[in-house]
């Protein structure tokens, strides 16, 4: 599985490259505007060029922010001529259906978008994935990407249950009772179940298109989303951080290093 980096933060992208486990980077509106407010003046398209060039070889996603069919197309084409030249490494990123309420009529606009780009070879990470059949109708429209939103979609069965939740809840891949449906969870039992099922989808009816994990908010949904094969999940940097955290990984060092032989030492000074 590949690891991307979810965040528009230069140091932390920065830092995720230097330590060789990032193999991409996935940018939204709302991680955007937290980098550019942690910084007092910023040069948006300097900075975005400087992520652009760490990231070079592996996919960078940025989102549009238009939501009618034309609009997303035109920011679409205008951002990947902007951007693409500086690492040839930039993905648009475009929500499924970018409509605000249900009576909107840009429902259709993200996959009218999603088609015109690919067809012009534009690589597009379809965002904001919360069935598996919008994944499908994405993948068919020409998606390299499809993203569910796992932790989102725990938050939206803990809402619509009336559970009571905060960031840190989330579902195990099997539901809140294996082998149960006593939640109303539209036969999706957890965020990732939702990924899983977008896998097997696109891996039946032969898609290059590739599942995309995101919204993942903890270690143990990373590792779920790795064993229901995703292609890809990104992550947020404090979570890529908690990956490599055990307690009885520092209890080892405490006893290896109380039992540190001096003479082994010396012979690497
Ligand atoms: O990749 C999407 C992600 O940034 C959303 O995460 O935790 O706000 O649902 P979250």
């Amino acid at each position: 599985m590949k690891v991307f980096i979810d965040s528009a933060d230069l140091d932390e992208i920065k830092q995720a490259y230097e330590w060789g486990i990032a193999d991409g980077v996935t940018t939204n509106p709302s991680l955007m505007k937290k980098a550019v407010d942690k910084r007092k003046k910023i040069n948006l398209k300097q900075y975005i060029d400087q992520i652009l060039k760490i990231a070079k070889g592996t996919p960078v996603s940025l989102e549009v922010t238009e939501t009618s069919a034309q609009g997303m197309i035109t920011q679409g084409k205008k951002l990947y001529k902007l951007f693409n030249p500086v690492a040839n490494n930039v993905y648009i990123k475009i929500p499924v259906n970018p409509a605000f309420k249900n009576a909107d009529k840009t429902h259709f606009a993200g996959i009218e978008a999603i088609k015109a780009l690919s067809k012009v070879n534009i690589p597009v990470n379809c965002t904001l994935i919360f069935t598996p059949e919008q994944a499908l109708l994405a993948a068919k429209a020409g998606a390299a990407f499809v993203s569910p939103f796992a932790g989102r979609i725990d938050d939206f069965i803990q809402t619509n249950n009336k559970m009571k939740f905060n960031k840190t809840n989330y579902f195990p891949m099997e539901g809140k009772e294996k082998g149960k449906t006593t939640l109303n969870d539209n036969g999706i039992a957890s965020g990732i179940d939702l990924v899983a099922q977008c896998v097997d989808i696109l891996k039946n009816h032969g898609y290059k298109t590739e599942v995309l994990a995101a919204s993942l908010r903890n270690t143990r949904q990373v590792r779920e989303a790795a064993l229901v094969g995703a292609d890809i999940s990104t992550l947020p940097f404090s979570v890529i951080q908690d990956m490599l955290k055990h307690p009885k990984t520092y209890e080892g060092m405490k006893n290896f290093t109380k039992d540190i032989v001096p003479d082994y030492v010396k012979l690497t000074k």
